[in-house]
């Protein structure tokens, strides 16, 4: 027997054994072995990120059915990467080789919705817009809301802290998620946070889990924060003949003390990517289109007010929306930049930098500078009134040469952001994609106390290694 062979034995024994001790727990039906399905596990839609073969993926049903994976990993240590429905953009959730790949889609109970708390409590795999039509019929608003809020769960929002287009007036996930109960790497389970409306009893470690990336526990429940549902959202689009002039009118509106629901920027290439997709019909002459929308009692008011402000900046266009209806199309086409980016030349690769709102501008006149040095098609989506942007480098992942230009820009894309004092993510977290700047922006010293911090949820290292640090 080579010694390959040998080696390929031993591990198809490990897995034997690491799936029989799974199954003492779990019902045959939540323990998938076979290669053609568990290598659909592998990936997030980072799919440039390196990412293994998984062992194993298992669905557990129930907080218990967790534990018990937790502690057949513990006992045996295999690692394991928790995922929810793959949508993540950094490869936090990308298979290692021989891990537990553990999915809580299939924990994806909405357990109370509650409009005198104004909470709801969930389990992890709830898809963020079935949370949301489901508060919505209450009368009630759960605001976060990425791109993908379709398909991405509440669990995996909370892993990556996801962002979305509301988070100029509502925040971030973490700004919504109060109290979680955890099932930590040797399967203990632990409740933190609060159900009532204020509760500073002790240290913040809910906030901790909030894009912690997987690497410190399991979420097998969260109690969310909710709001009063806002009137249905008007949104305006505006034209400018430049990404600066865009940019000085949100200074503008921000400065004017307005407080849009949503603001947020295409550039040509974006517009162009999705008209080409979709048919949409967006302007495609225009430098760069704004959409700012307002959920309040007059939006109309509002609208004409930044409306003004944008012409003062320079937009050459300036067109409200007829109505909901109308504004809704708008979101739809934007929702789609992404897909759109990524139809140019197959594969992209998605910058996430957010920089204080001031400098906005000229993060974008650098990118543009970074795209033409490396002779690339960089198209720029931002959450503009965030000042957090998402320059996507499209390029063909068959050309060495493109593709080695293409990470070249995408790190010059960060180090721009530091230095404009931003960060290397606003709200699509680290993953693999940026391990090494994570050491970048938050120095050794933090670097050394993140790895403590992990080190005392984590001892043996087995929940998602790789990721992050
Ligand atoms: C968006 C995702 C990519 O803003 O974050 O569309
Ligand atoms: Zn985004």
């Amino acid at each position: 027997m080579s010694r390959i062979e040998a080696r390929r034995d031993e591990d198809t024994a490990v897995t034997g054994n690491l799936v029989d001790r799974l199954l003492t727990g779990l019902p045959a039906d939540a323990v998938l072995t076979d290669p053609d399905v568990t290598v659909s596990y592998a990936n997030d839609m980072a799919s440039f990120c390196p990412a293994g073969t998984p062992a194993v993926v298992v669905l557990p049903r129930t907080v218990e059915q967790v534990q018990h994976v937790m502690r057949v990993a513990t006992e045996l240590r295999v690692p394991v990467v928790p995922q929810g429905a793959r949508t993540g953009l950094s490869g936090a959730a990308n298979a290692s080789d021989g891990c537990i790949v553990l999915s809580l889609t299939k924990m994806d109970r909405i357990l109370e919705i509650s409009p005198v708390d104004r909470i709801a409590v969930v389990e992890p795999g709830v898809v963020n817009a079935t949370l949301s039509r489901a508060v919505n019929e209450l009368g009630l608003y759960y605001p976060p809301d990425p791109s993908s809020w379709e398909m991405c769960t509440i669990g995996g929002n909370i892993g990556t802290a996801s962002g979305g287009l509301c988070c100029v007036k509502y925040g971030v996930t973490a700004e919504y998620v109060l109290g979680l109960d955890v099932v930590l790497a040797d399967g203990r389970l632990m409740s933190t946070g609060r159900r009532t409306a204020k509760g500073v009893a002790g240290y913040d470690l809910t906030r901790l889990f909030v894009g912690s990336e997987g690497s410190l526990g399991i979420v097998v429940r969260a109690t969310l924060a909710l709001r009063p549902q806002p009137p249905e959202q008007l949104v305006l689009a505006a034209e400018f003949s430049s990404g600066a002039a865009a940019c000085d009118a949100v200074c503008r509106i921000m400065e004017g003390g307005h407080v849009p629901s949503l603001l947020e920027l295409m550039d040509r290439t974006t517009v162009k990517a999705i008209n080409e997709l979709a048919h949409m019909g967006l302007p495609e002459t225009t430098e760069a289109l704004l959409l700012a929308a307002f959920d309040t009692t007059d939006p109309a008011a509002d609208l004409t007010a930044v409306g003004a402000l944008c012409e003062a900046a320079g937009a050459t266009q300036v067109v409200p929306a007829e109505d909901a209806a109308e504004s809704e199309l708008l979101l739809q086409a934007r929702r789609l930049s992404l897909t759109a980016l990524e139809a140019v030349k197959g594969t992209t690769m998605i910058d996430d930098v957010c920089v204080p709102r001031s400098r906005l501008g000229e993060l974008l006149e650098g990118t543009e500078r970074i795209a033409e040095k490396h002779r690339l098609t960089i198209g720029v989506v931002a959450h503009a009134g965030d000042g957090n942007t998402h320059p996507t480098v499209c390029f063909d992942a068959a050309d060495p040469d493109e593709a080695g230009r293409a990470r070249e820009s995408f790190d010059e894309i960060m180090a721009l952001g530091l230095e404009l004092g931003g960060t290397i993510t606003g709200e699509h977290g680290v993953g693999v994609l940026k391990k090494e700047w994570l050491a970048r922006e938050i120095g050794p010293v933090g670097v050394e106390m993140q790895r403590a911090v992990k080190g005392v949820f984590d001892p043996l290292g087995i929940l998602n290694p790789g990721k992050l640090f």
